[in-house]
Protein backbone atom coordinates (compact mmCIF):
# COMPACT_ATOMS: atom_id res chain seq x y z
CA UNK A 1 0.00 0.00 0.00
CA UNK A 2 0.97 3.82 -0.79
CA UNK A 3 2.48 6.29 2.09
CA UNK A 4 -0.42 7.95 0.85
CA UNK A 5 -3.28 4.99 1.30
CA UNK A 6 -2.17 3.99 3.94
CA UNK A 7 -2.68 7.51 5.75
CA UNK A 8 -6.00 7.67 4.37
CA UNK A 9 -7.04 4.66 5.44
CA UNK A 10 -5.16 5.69 9.41
CA UNK A 11 -7.73 8.91 9.24
CA UNK A 12 -10.91 6.70 8.34
CA UNK A 13 -10.18 4.21 11.32
CA UNK A 14 -9.63 6.71 13.66
CA UNK A 15 -12.80 8.45 12.89
CA UNK A 16 -14.69 5.34 13.07
CA UNK A 17 -17.57 5.09 15.30
CA UNK A 18 -17.90 2.23 18.16
CA UNK A 19 -20.72 0.94 16.70
CA UNK A 20 -20.75 0.35 12.53
CA UNK A 21 -24.17 2.18 11.53
CA UNK A 22 -26.47 -0.15 8.48
CA UNK A 23 -28.43 1.60 5.92
CA UNK A 24 -31.76 -0.34 6.30
CA UNK A 25 -32.57 -1.88 2.88
CA UNK A 26 -35.68 -1.23 1.55
CA UNK A 27 -38.20 -3.99 1.61
CA UNK A 28 -38.39 -4.65 -2.69
CA UNK A 29 -34.38 -3.34 -2.60
CA UNK A 30 -31.39 -6.39 -2.00
CA UNK A 31 -28.46 -6.29 0.26
CA UNK A 32 -25.17 -6.74 -1.82
CA UNK A 33 -23.25 -7.54 1.77
CA UNK A 34 -22.15 -11.18 1.09
CA UNK A 35 -22.68 -11.25 -2.26
CA UNK A 36 -20.56 -12.32 -5.24
CA UNK A 37 -22.25 -10.76 -8.32
CA UNK A 38 -22.17 -10.31 -12.22
CA UNK A 39 -20.93 -6.95 -13.31
CA UNK A 40 -23.16 -4.77 -15.53
CA UNK A 41 -21.43 -5.69 -19.10
CA UNK A 42 -23.21 -3.94 -22.13
CA UNK A 43 -23.79 -6.85 -24.68
CA UNK A 44 -22.67 -9.55 -22.54
CA UNK A 45 -25.24 -8.83 -19.81
CA UNK A 46 -28.03 -9.61 -21.22
CA UNK A 47 -30.71 -11.74 -20.12
CA UNK A 48 -29.36 -15.20 -20.90
CA UNK A 49 -25.85 -14.36 -19.74
CA UNK A 50 -27.75 -13.19 -16.37
CA UNK A 51 -29.77 -16.36 -16.56
CA UNK A 52 -26.62 -18.26 -16.47
CA UNK A 53 -25.04 -16.85 -13.85
CA UNK A 54 -27.52 -17.43 -11.58
CA UNK A 55 -27.68 -20.96 -12.81
CA UNK A 56 -24.04 -21.18 -11.71
CA UNK A 57 -24.28 -19.71 -8.45
CA UNK A 58 -24.12 -15.86 -8.98
CA UNK A 59 -26.33 -14.02 -5.91
CA UNK A 60 -27.08 -10.80 -8.11
CA UNK A 61 -26.50 -9.83 -11.56
CA UNK A 62 -26.21 -5.74 -12.83
CA UNK A 63 -27.92 -5.65 -16.27
CA UNK A 64 -26.18 -3.97 -19.20
CA UNK A 65 -25.58 -0.39 -19.12
CA UNK A 66 -29.30 1.35 -20.41
CA UNK A 67 -28.57 4.97 -21.36
CA UNK A 68 -31.61 7.16 -19.73
CA UNK A 69 -33.06 8.60 -22.90
CA UNK A 70 -33.51 4.86 -24.47
CA UNK A 71 -35.74 4.06 -21.66
CA UNK A 72 -37.87 7.07 -21.30
CA UNK A 73 -41.22 6.57 -23.25
CA UNK A 74 -40.40 2.79 -23.68
CA UNK A 75 -43.26 0.30 -24.00
CA UNK A 76 -43.70 -2.41 -21.23
CA UNK A 77 -44.85 -5.83 -22.23
CA UNK A 78 -45.13 -9.48 -21.27
CA UNK A 79 -44.27 -11.97 -23.50
CA UNK A 80 -46.50 -14.19 -24.00
CA UNK A 81 -44.51 -17.08 -24.79
CA UNK A 82 -42.03 -16.99 -21.73
CA UNK A 83 -42.74 -14.64 -19.66
CA UNK A 84 -40.40 -11.94 -19.72
CA UNK A 85 -40.93 -8.44 -19.40
CA UNK A 86 -39.51 -6.39 -22.53
CA UNK A 87 -39.28 -2.76 -22.45
CA UNK A 88 -39.39 -1.80 -25.90
CA UNK A 89 -39.49 1.32 -28.38
CA UNK A 90 -39.83 2.02 -31.84
CA UNK A 91 -36.95 3.04 -33.65
CA UNK A 92 -36.66 6.37 -36.05
CA UNK A 93 -35.96 3.81 -39.00
CA UNK A 94 -32.81 5.88 -40.36
CA UNK A 95 -35.79 8.32 -41.82
CA UNK A 96 -36.28 5.35 -44.19
CA UNK A 97 -40.47 5.61 -45.31
CA UNK A 98 -40.39 2.40 -47.23
CA UNK A 99 -40.40 -0.31 -44.19
CA UNK A 100 -42.53 0.47 -41.00
CA UNK A 101 -40.31 0.48 -38.09
CA UNK A 102 -40.78 -2.28 -35.75
CA UNK A 103 -40.27 -1.92 -31.69
CA UNK A 104 -37.41 -2.64 -30.53
CA UNK A 105 -36.41 -4.63 -27.16
CA UNK A 106 -33.87 -2.11 -25.35
CA UNK A 107 -34.37 -4.00 -22.49
CA UNK A 108 -35.56 -7.84 -21.32
CA UNK A 109 -35.87 -9.23 -17.60
CA UNK A 110 -36.74 -12.53 -16.23
CA UNK A 111 -39.57 -11.69 -13.24
CA UNK A 112 -39.29 -14.94 -11.81
CA UNK A 113 -35.70 -15.77 -11.87
CA UNK A 114 -34.15 -12.72 -11.55
CA UNK A 115 -36.99 -11.99 -8.41
CA UNK A 116 -35.35 -10.11 -5.95
CA UNK A 117 -31.33 -10.35 -7.70
CA UNK A 118 -31.47 -8.23 -10.71
CA UNK A 119 -30.01 -4.02 -10.81
CA UNK A 120 -30.86 -2.39 -13.57
CA UNK A 121 -27.83 0.08 -14.34
CA UNK A 122 -28.45 3.27 -16.13
CA UNK A 123 -26.29 5.86 -17.86
CA UNK A 124 -27.21 9.32 -17.32
CA UNK A 125 -25.77 12.55 -16.61
CA UNK A 126 -28.98 14.57 -16.11
CA UNK A 127 -31.22 14.40 -12.70
CA UNK A 128 -33.97 14.79 -14.46
CA UNK A 129 -33.48 11.91 -16.95
CA UNK A 130 -32.21 10.02 -14.47
CA UNK A 131 -35.49 9.86 -12.41
CA UNK A 132 -37.58 9.40 -15.64
CA UNK A 133 -36.09 6.41 -16.81
CA UNK A 134 -35.68 5.02 -13.18
CA UNK A 135 -39.80 5.02 -12.87
CA UNK A 136 -40.11 3.06 -16.26
CA UNK A 137 -38.31 -0.10 -14.57
CA UNK A 138 -37.91 0.38 -10.69
CA UNK A 139 -41.18 -1.78 -10.17
CA UNK A 140 -39.62 -4.51 -12.07
CA UNK A 141 -36.10 -4.61 -10.42
CA UNK A 142 -34.44 -4.56 -7.39
CA UNK A 143 -32.33 -2.05 -7.62
CA UNK A 144 -30.61 1.04 -9.06
CA UNK A 145 -27.34 1.51 -9.82
CA UNK A 146 -25.49 4.73 -11.99
CA UNK A 147 -22.53 3.87 -13.87
CA UNK A 148 -19.89 6.22 -12.79
CA UNK A 149 -17.22 4.38 -14.00
CA UNK A 150 -17.41 3.87 -18.25
CA UNK A 151 -14.12 5.54 -19.93
CA UNK A 152 -15.20 5.09 -23.45
CA UNK A 153 -16.31 8.28 -25.32
CA UNK A 154 -19.38 7.50 -26.33
CA UNK A 155 -20.02 7.60 -22.26
CA UNK A 156 -17.87 10.34 -21.41
CA UNK A 157 -18.57 12.92 -24.11
CA UNK A 158 -22.39 12.85 -22.67
CA UNK A 159 -21.25 14.08 -18.86
CA UNK A 160 -22.00 10.24 -18.18
CA UNK A 161 -19.67 7.34 -16.85
CA UNK A 162 -16.36 8.26 -15.93
CA UNK A 163 -16.99 11.92 -16.19
CA UNK A 164 -19.32 11.81 -13.54
CA UNK A 165 -15.94 11.60 -11.29
CA UNK A 166 -15.04 14.91 -11.81
CA UNK A 167 -18.05 16.25 -12.00
CA UNK A 168 -19.07 15.12 -8.46
CA UNK A 169 -21.79 18.03 -7.42
CA UNK A 170 -23.61 16.17 -10.80
CA UNK A 171 -23.12 12.65 -9.26
CA UNK A 172 -24.60 13.53 -5.90
CA UNK A 173 -27.67 15.51 -7.58
CA UNK A 174 -28.18 12.18 -9.99
CA UNK A 175 -27.72 10.03 -6.31
CA UNK A 176 -29.92 12.23 -4.33
CA UNK A 177 -32.84 12.61 -7.24
CA UNK A 178 -33.03 8.54 -7.79
CA UNK A 179 -33.20 8.01 -4.00
CA UNK A 180 -35.73 10.49 -2.96
CA UNK A 181 -37.86 10.40 -6.37
CA UNK A 182 -37.86 6.64 -6.97
CA UNK A 183 -35.70 4.62 -4.18
CA UNK A 184 -38.29 5.76 -1.42
CA UNK A 185 -41.41 5.96 -3.67
CA UNK A 186 -40.34 2.13 -5.21
CA UNK A 187 -38.74 0.95 -1.83
CA UNK A 188 -35.60 -0.28 -3.61
CA UNK A 189 -31.85 0.59 -3.28
CA UNK A 190 -30.18 3.40 -5.00
CA UNK A 191 -26.52 2.33 -6.16
CA UNK A 192 -23.10 3.74 -7.67
CA UNK A 193 -20.27 1.97 -9.49
CA UNK A 194 -17.23 4.35 -9.70
CA UNK A 195 -13.57 3.79 -10.70
CA UNK A 196 -10.57 4.62 -8.22
CA UNK A 197 -9.29 8.23 -8.57
CA UNK A 198 -5.35 8.47 -9.28
CA UNK A 199 -4.62 9.69 -5.21
CA UNK A 200 -6.27 8.16 -2.63
CA UNK A 201 -7.07 12.08 -1.39
CA UNK A 202 -8.90 12.32 -4.85
CA UNK A 203 -11.10 8.75 -4.04
CA UNK A 204 -11.50 9.57 -0.58
CA UNK A 205 -12.86 12.95 -1.07
CA UNK A 206 -15.64 11.61 -3.66
CA UNK A 207 -16.85 8.66 -1.49
CA UNK A 208 -17.46 10.88 1.72
CA UNK A 209 -19.97 12.49 -1.00
CA UNK A 210 -21.40 9.50 -2.40
CA UNK A 211 -22.19 8.16 1.08
CA UNK A 212 -24.03 11.10 1.86
CA UNK A 213 -26.63 10.77 -0.57
CA UNK A 214 -28.78 7.95 0.45
CA UNK A 215 -27.62 5.10 -1.31
CA UNK A 216 -27.85 1.53 -0.21
CA UNK A 217 -24.23 0.42 -2.36
CA UNK A 218 -20.90 1.35 -3.72
CA UNK A 219 -18.96 -0.87 -6.55
CA UNK A 220 -15.49 0.58 -6.55
CA UNK A 221 -13.50 -0.64 -10.03
CA UNK A 222 -10.18 -0.95 -8.28
CA UNK A 223 -8.97 0.98 -11.93
CA UNK A 224 -7.87 3.74 -13.16
CA UNK A 225 -10.28 5.96 -15.66
CA UNK A 226 -7.30 5.68 -17.98
CA UNK A 227 -6.01 2.21 -17.29
CA UNK A 228 -6.82 -0.48 -19.79
CA UNK A 229 -8.71 -3.71 -18.97
CA UNK A 230 -5.42 -5.67 -19.75
CA UNK A 231 -3.73 -3.88 -16.33
CA UNK A 232 -3.85 -5.41 -13.31
CA UNK A 233 -6.26 -3.75 -10.60
CA UNK A 234 -4.98 -1.52 -8.24
CA UNK A 235 -6.56 -2.53 -4.48
CA UNK A 236 -4.49 -0.09 -2.20
CA UNK A 237 -7.49 2.36 -1.86
CA UNK A 238 -10.16 -0.86 -1.02
CA UNK A 239 -9.50 -0.79 2.63
CA UNK A 240 -9.94 3.07 2.38
CA UNK A 241 -12.73 3.25 0.53
CA UNK A 242 -14.73 0.32 2.79
CA UNK A 243 -13.67 2.07 5.86
CA UNK A 244 -15.71 5.24 4.58
CA UNK A 245 -18.56 3.15 3.43
CA UNK A 246 -18.76 1.23 6.82
CA UNK A 247 -18.89 4.46 8.84
CA UNK A 248 -21.55 5.81 6.85
CA UNK A 249 -23.34 1.97 6.92
CA UNK A 250 -23.00 1.45 3.17
CA UNK A 251 -22.26 -2.30 1.68
CA UNK A 252 -19.21 -1.76 -0.34
CA UNK A 253 -18.63 -4.34 -3.55
CA UNK A 254 -15.14 -5.08 -4.78
CA UNK A 255 -14.34 -5.02 -8.60
CA UNK A 256 -11.25 -5.47 -10.36
CA UNK A 257 -9.47 -9.16 -11.54
CA UNK A 258 -11.98 -10.96 -9.30
CA UNK A 259 -12.05 -14.13 -11.04
CA UNK A 260 -14.05 -16.41 -9.05
CA UNK A 261 -16.84 -17.23 -6.29
CA UNK A 262 -14.06 -18.64 -3.98
CA UNK A 263 -11.17 -15.83 -4.38
CA UNK A 264 -14.06 -13.29 -4.02
CA UNK A 265 -14.80 -14.64 -0.35
CA UNK A 266 -11.19 -14.83 -0.09
CA UNK A 267 -10.71 -11.31 -1.00
CA UNK A 268 -13.77 -10.09 1.02
CA UNK A 269 -12.28 -11.33 3.89
CA UNK A 270 -8.68 -9.88 3.47
CA UNK A 271 -10.08 -6.57 2.34
CA UNK A 272 -12.73 -6.03 4.96
CA UNK A 273 -15.41 -5.42 2.09
CA UNK A 274 -19.14 -6.67 1.43
CA UNK A 275 -19.29 -8.03 -1.38
CA UNK A 276 -16.96 -8.93 -4.66
CA UNK A 277 -18.41 -8.33 -8.94
CA UNK A 278 -16.63 -10.25 -11.64
CA UNK A 279 -16.66 -9.97 -15.39
CA UNK A 280 -14.71 -10.65 -17.54
CA UNK A 281 -14.17 -14.37 -15.89
CA UNK A 282 -17.67 -14.67 -15.84
CA UNK A 283 -17.80 -13.74 -19.53
CA UNK A 284 -15.42 -16.64 -20.20
CA UNK A 285 -17.12 -19.61 -18.26
CA UNK A 286 -19.78 -17.90 -16.36
CA UNK A 287 -19.15 -21.02 -13.91
CA UNK A 288 -16.74 -19.47 -11.71
CA UNK A 289 -19.29 -18.31 -9.97
CA UNK A 290 -19.66 -21.76 -8.59
CA UNK A 291 -17.61 -23.10 -5.60
CA UNK A 292 -15.05 -25.17 -5.75
CA UNK A 293 -16.82 -27.42 -3.50
CA UNK A 294 -19.63 -27.36 -5.52
CA UNK A 295 -17.56 -28.74 -8.42
CA UNK A 296 -15.79 -25.19 -10.04
CA UNK A 297 -15.37 -24.63 -13.26
CA UNK A 298 -17.49 -26.83 -16.03
CA UNK A 299 -16.40 -27.85 -19.48
CA UNK A 300 -17.18 -24.98 -21.58
CA UNK A 301 -19.43 -26.96 -23.66
CA UNK A 302 -21.61 -27.79 -20.94
CA UNK A 303 -21.45 -23.96 -20.48
CA UNK A 304 -22.73 -23.32 -23.85
CA UNK A 305 -25.26 -25.79 -23.96
CA UNK A 306 -26.95 -24.03 -20.63
CA UNK A 307 -25.87 -20.68 -22.95
CA UNK A 308 -27.87 -21.80 -25.62
CA UNK A 309 -31.02 -22.62 -23.45
CA UNK A 310 -31.60 -19.82 -21.91
CA UNK A 311 -30.92 -17.83 -25.60
CA UNK A 312 -33.92 -19.75 -26.96
CA UNK A 313 -36.06 -19.70 -23.86
CA UNK A 314 -35.25 -15.94 -23.48
CA UNK A 315 -36.19 -15.55 -27.59
CA UNK A 316 -32.21 -13.87 -27.38
CA UNK A 317 -31.01 -11.75 -30.81
CA UNK A 318 -28.77 -13.98 -32.46
CA UNK A 319 -25.90 -11.16 -33.07
CA UNK A 320 -25.98 -11.10 -29.67
CA UNK A 321 -25.93 -15.02 -28.97
CA UNK A 322 -23.38 -15.08 -31.19
CA UNK A 323 -21.28 -12.50 -29.59
CA UNK A 324 -21.27 -14.72 -26.20
CA UNK A 325 -20.84 -18.17 -27.88
CA UNK A 326 -17.78 -16.23 -29.55
CA UNK A 327 -16.08 -15.32 -25.65
CA UNK A 328 -17.60 -19.21 -24.21
CA UNK A 329 -15.96 -21.01 -26.69
CA UNK A 330 -12.00 -21.54 -26.42
CA UNK A 331 -10.98 -20.02 -29.93
CA UNK A 332 -9.43 -22.88 -32.41
CA UNK A 333 -12.41 -25.27 -31.44
CA UNK A 334 -13.30 -26.89 -34.85
CA UNK A 335 -17.13 -27.32 -33.91
CA UNK A 336 -17.50 -23.75 -33.14
CA UNK A 337 -15.61 -22.44 -36.49
CA UNK A 338 -18.56 -24.23 -38.36
CA UNK A 339 -21.24 -22.80 -35.90
CA UNK A 340 -19.92 -19.34 -36.19
CA UNK A 341 -20.68 -19.42 -39.59
CA UNK A 342 -24.74 -19.71 -38.58
CA UNK A 343 -27.49 -17.84 -39.23
CA UNK A 344 -30.24 -19.35 -37.21
CA UNK A 345 -30.80 -20.84 -34.38
CA UNK A 346 -31.51 -24.04 -36.04
CA UNK A 347 -27.94 -24.11 -37.51
CA UNK A 348 -25.93 -23.57 -34.16
CA UNK A 349 -27.95 -26.27 -32.45
CA UNK A 350 -26.77 -28.18 -35.31
CA UNK A 351 -23.25 -27.51 -35.57
CA UNK A 352 -22.71 -27.64 -32.15
CA UNK A 353 -24.97 -31.31 -31.87
CA UNK A 354 -27.19 -30.02 -28.85
CA UNK A 355 -29.71 -32.34 -30.61
CA UNK A 356 -32.63 -32.11 -28.11
CA UNK A 357 -32.52 -28.07 -28.42
CA UNK A 358 -33.36 -28.17 -32.28
CA UNK A 359 -37.46 -28.45 -31.86
CA UNK A 360 -37.21 -25.19 -29.53
CA UNK A 361 -34.63 -23.81 -32.24
CA UNK A 362 -37.20 -23.81 -34.89
CA UNK A 363 -39.86 -22.06 -33.09
CA UNK A 364 -37.21 -19.76 -31.91
CA UNK A 365 -36.24 -18.93 -35.75
CA UNK A 366 -40.12 -18.61 -36.88
CA UNK A 367 -40.56 -16.51 -33.83
CA UNK A 368 -37.23 -14.07 -34.49
CA UNK A 369 -38.20 -14.64 -38.76
CA UNK A 370 -34.73 -16.43 -39.53
CA UNK A 371 -36.38 -19.45 -41.09
CA UNK A 372 -35.32 -18.50 -44.71
CA UNK A 373 -31.52 -18.08 -43.32
CA UNK A 374 -31.52 -21.95 -42.34
CA UNK A 375 -28.97 -23.72 -44.59
CA UNK A 376 -31.34 -26.52 -44.53
CA UNK A 377 -34.87 -27.09 -43.81
CA UNK A 378 -35.65 -28.81 -40.45
CA UNK A 379 -36.75 -32.56 -40.39
CA UNK A 380 -40.54 -33.13 -40.24
CA UNK A 381 -39.65 -34.62 -36.47
CA UNK A 382 -39.24 -30.91 -35.83
CA UNK A 383 -41.74 -28.98 -37.13
CA UNK A 384 -44.19 -28.38 -35.43
CA UNK A 385 -46.03 -25.15 -36.66
CA UNK A 386 -48.31 -24.68 -40.19
CA UNK A 387 -46.00 -21.36 -40.30
CA UNK A 388 -42.66 -23.35 -39.91
CA UNK A 389 -43.77 -25.71 -42.53
CA UNK A 390 -44.61 -22.55 -45.04
CA UNK A 391 -41.75 -21.21 -44.75
CA UNK A 392 -39.79 -24.37 -45.23
CA UNK A 393 -41.62 -24.70 -48.50
CA UNK A 394 -41.00 -21.73 -49.61
CA UNK A 395 -37.09 -22.31 -49.21
CA UNK A 396 -37.57 -25.51 -51.18
CA UNK A 397 -39.15 -23.91 -54.09
CA UNK A 398 -36.30 -20.90 -53.91
CA UNK A 399 -33.74 -23.55 -53.89
CA UNK A 400 -35.86 -25.00 -56.77
CA UNK A 401 -35.55 -21.70 -58.49
CA UNK A 402 -31.72 -21.29 -57.63
CA UNK A 403 -32.58 -18.71 -55.18
CA UNK A 404 -29.81 -18.24 -52.44
CA UNK A 405 -32.15 -18.22 -49.46
CA UNK A 406 -30.80 -21.90 -48.32
CA UNK A 407 -27.32 -20.99 -48.30
CA UNK A 408 -24.22 -23.44 -47.43
CA UNK A 409 -23.15 -23.77 -43.86
CA UNK A 410 -19.42 -23.52 -44.90
CA UNK A 411 -19.61 -21.02 -47.02
CA UNK A 412 -17.77 -18.14 -45.57
CA UNK A 413 -14.62 -18.43 -44.15
CA UNK A 414 -14.06 -18.21 -40.27
CA UNK A 415 -12.87 -14.32 -39.81
CA UNK A 416 -12.29 -14.81 -36.14
CA UNK A 417 -10.69 -17.23 -33.71
CA UNK A 418 -12.89 -16.71 -30.73
CA UNK A 419 -12.39 -17.37 -27.04
CA UNK A 420 -12.58 -15.37 -24.00
CA UNK A 421 -9.32 -12.52 -24.81
CA UNK A 422 -10.46 -9.42 -24.08
CA UNK A 423 -8.10 -6.34 -25.60
CA UNK A 424 -11.04 -3.20 -25.28
CA UNK A 425 -12.62 -2.56 -22.39
CA UNK A 426 -16.66 -2.48 -23.17
CA UNK A 427 -18.88 -2.08 -26.72
CA UNK A 428 -21.70 0.60 -27.11
CA UNK A 429 -24.65 0.44 -24.59
CA UNK A 430 -28.32 0.58 -25.94
CA UNK A 431 -28.99 4.26 -27.10
CA UNK A 432 -32.34 5.54 -27.95
CA UNK A 433 -31.78 5.34 -31.81
CA UNK A 434 -29.28 2.50 -31.69
CA UNK A 435 -30.52 -0.65 -29.87
CA UNK A 436 -31.01 -3.88 -31.10
CA UNK A 437 -33.02 -2.96 -34.26
CA UNK A 438 -32.82 -6.23 -36.09
CA UNK A 439 -35.01 -7.60 -33.68
CA UNK A 440 -38.51 -8.09 -34.79
CA UNK A 441 -41.71 -7.66 -32.80
CA UNK A 442 -41.27 -10.57 -31.13
CA UNK A 443 -44.98 -10.39 -29.35
CA UNK A 444 -46.55 -10.22 -32.55
CA UNK A 445 -45.14 -12.18 -35.13
CA UNK A 446 -47.06 -15.61 -34.94
CA UNK A 447 -50.50 -16.13 -32.89
CA UNK A 448 -49.48 -17.81 -29.44
CA UNK A 449 -51.45 -21.13 -30.40
CA UNK A 450 -49.35 -21.68 -32.29
CA UNK A 451 -46.13 -21.28 -30.53
CA UNK A 452 -47.03 -24.23 -28.49
CA UNK A 453 -45.01 -26.08 -26.54
CA UNK A 454 -43.70 -22.78 -25.47
CA UNK A 455 -39.89 -21.84 -24.58
CA UNK A 456 -40.50 -21.98 -20.19
CA UNK A 457 -39.50 -19.95 -17.83
CA UNK A 458 -39.11 -21.96 -14.97
CA UNK A 459 -38.17 -20.69 -11.55
C1 LIG B 1 -17.95 -6.47 -22.34
C2 LIG B 1 -17.91 -5.52 -21.18
C3 LIG B 1 -18.93 -4.63 -21.00
C4 LIG B 1 -18.95 -3.77 -19.89
N1 LIG B 1 -20.01 -2.95 -19.70
C5 LIG B 1 -20.10 -2.23 -18.55
C6 LIG B 1 -21.29 -1.53 -18.22
O1 LIG B 1 -22.30 -1.58 -18.95
N2 LIG B 1 -21.31 -0.81 -17.07
C7 LIG B 1 -20.23 -0.76 -16.23
O2 LIG B 1 -20.30 -0.11 -15.18
N3 LIG B 1 -19.10 -1.43 -16.51
C8 LIG B 1 -19.03 -2.19 -17.62
N4 LIG B 1 -17.91 -2.95 -17.86
C9 LIG B 1 -16.84 -2.98 -16.85
C10 LIG B 1 -17.08 -4.16 -15.90
O3 LIG B 1 -18.32 -4.05 -15.24
C11 LIG B 1 -15.97 -4.25 -14.85
O4 LIG B 1 -15.96 -3.08 -14.08
C12 LIG B 1 -14.59 -4.42 -15.46
O5 LIG B 1 -14.60 -5.32 -16.55
C13 LIG B 1 -13.59 -4.91 -14.41
O6 LIG B 1 -13.96 -6.17 -13.90
P1 LIG B 1 -13.10 -7.49 -14.27
O7 LIG B 1 -11.69 -7.20 -13.91
O8 LIG B 1 -13.73 -8.60 -13.49
O9 LIG B 1 -13.25 -7.67 -15.76
C14 LIG B 1 -17.87 -3.78 -18.96
C15 LIG B 1 -16.82 -4.68 -19.17
C16 LIG B 1 -16.84 -5.54 -20.25
C17 LIG B 1 -15.71 -6.51 -20.41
Amino acid sequence: MSALAESVTATATATAPATVPRVPIPPNGVDYRGKIVLAPMVRSGELPSRLLALKYGADLVWGPETIDRSLIGAERRVNPRNGTIEFTRVPSNGGRTDKAAKPSVIYRLDPVREKGRLVFQMGTANPDLAVQAAKVVAADVSGIDVNSGCPKPFSTSGGMGAALLRTPDKLVSILEALVREVGQPYQIGISVKIRILETPELTEALVSRLVRTGITGLTVHCRTTPMRPRERAIRDQLRMIKDICHNAGIPCVMNGDVTSRDEGLALMKEYGVDGAMIATSAEANSSCFRSEADGGLAPWKDVVYEYMKFCLESENRLGNTKYLLNMLIPGKNKEFNQAKNSKTYLDFCRALSFEDLIPLAVQVDEVLELTDKWASAPSKDHVRSKAIQNAMENNESARAAGGNSARSKHAAQPTHTGGPIRTSSFPEPATANKTENEQPAVGASIPTAQAAPQPGVTA
